[in-house]
């Protein structure tokens, strides 16, 4: 029989999301950072102009991806000790990845008050990241991340989000197709009908530089299935790609992870038995109706099991949930490439076999 877990999810959720916005409040009004990591200049790219794409053959063209995680989205660069380097593109690029998730913290680099100005030095350095991607020909999606005042303080900060938006959206306008705009990380703290108005009219914004460029949105509840059941989009916007992040079971997938109130007693939970599979099996069955019953591409954006799980389950429970997506025609990221959750080494420069051969058969 297969349990609504919901409600259990949804508490866990909510607990995850307080700790998230404790450990990550920021002072405001917001120094502008002195850390901005210093980068080797990239030639003046020389990208061919945008083109717009078809949402569903994008959502194809996405293929299998890879968060970088813990870098961009951390208080500041290298806080979450992994500072975005260059060879991290070939890294991706060379195990045969077609895209990467780049989470950006943008509310630590914007001014508190209006016109709420991004700092130039900040989108330098989302620039450089973006070009990395677009010289080796890797897809890119960004993202706002880790904006918890707008989670908590919801009604105050959304000018500010909205403008952060128009002034991403204007700075890539001539950005070729294969950079992709993602809203919001996990939706939280508010109902899915504040959501839905608040991503229609935050993409209003957004369309009055790119009336065509493929912008994903997920549902509330973290960006959890529950959530896409009940995500509206815009009916008359076809440049849209609905995206979900999938980490269950939490007691699995975040087992002794230090934000997860609780999860220490979670330790030693292992994964694979026929009844786990059918969970999974139900939830991409419910995420992927929904793409259909509402004509839209659907994008699994993040799902991994964090490092203090062994190694045996997570190598399973991540290619299953890979292999899962992919029968539903659902391309997804990995979260992450080589944090918490990391399919790299960093201090080895090298895969993390059993990881490497659940995503790339
Ligand atoms: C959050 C990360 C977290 C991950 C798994 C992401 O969306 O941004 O901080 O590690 O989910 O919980």
């Amino acid at each position: 029989m297969k349990i609504d877990k919901a409600p259990v999810l949804l508490t866990v959720m909510l607990v995850c999301a307080m700790l998230i916005a404790a450990c990550s409040a920021q002072p405001t009004p917001i120094p502008l950072p002195t850390v901005i990591p210093t980068q080797t200049p990239i030639p003046t790219p020389t990208f061919a102009p945008f083109v717009p794409m078809d949402a569903a053959a994008q959502a194809d063209a996405l293929g299998r991806g890879m968060n970088f995680g813990n870098m961009l989205e951390a208080p500041s660069e290298g806080a979450w000790n992994v500072t975005l380097q260059e060879s991290y593109f070939d890294a991706v690029k060379d195990a045969g990845f077609k895209t990467i998730r780049l989470p950006v913290r943008w509310s630590a680099y914007t001014s508190a008050e209006p016109p709420y100005t991004i700092d130039p030095a900040w989108f330098e350095r989302v620039d450089w990241a973006v070009q990395n991607a677009l010289a080796r020909d890797l897809n890119i999606v960004v993202n706002v991340h880790h904006y918890s005042e707008l989670m908590t303080d919801t009604e105050r900060e959304l000018p500010r989000f909205q403008a952060m938006w128009r002034q991403i959206a204007e700075h890539y306008k001539d950005y070729p197709a294969n950079l992709v705009f993602e809203l919001y990380n996990e939706p939280n703290g508010m109902s899915a009908k504040r959501w839905n108005e608040i991503a229609a009219e935050t993409l209003e914004g957004v369309r009055e530089s790119n009336p065509t460029r493929n912008v994903m949105l997920g549902g509330t509840d973290f960006n959890s299935v529950n959530g896409l059941l009940e995500l509206q989009l815009p009916k008359d916007d076809p440049h849209l790609i609905a995206t979900f992040h999938y980490y269950l079971p939490l007691e699995f997938t975040h087992q002794g992870a230090d934000w997860v109130n609780g999860s220490n007693a979670w330790l030693g939970t292992t994964w694979g038995t026929g009844n786990d599979k059918s969970y999974i099996d139900y939830d991409m069955d419910r995420a992927s109706r929904w793409a259909k019953e509402n004509a839209r591409p659907l994008w699994l954006g993040e799902f991994g099991a964090y490092r203090k799980a062994d190694m045996d389950s997570r190598a399973k429970w991540t290619a299953y949930t890979a292999r899962e997506a992919e029968r539903h025609k659902i391309n997804w990221a990995y979260w992450d490439f080589a944090a918490d959750f990391a399919a790299y080494d960093r201090a080895e420069n090298a895969w993390i076999q059993p990881l490497l051969k659940a995503l790339m058969p």
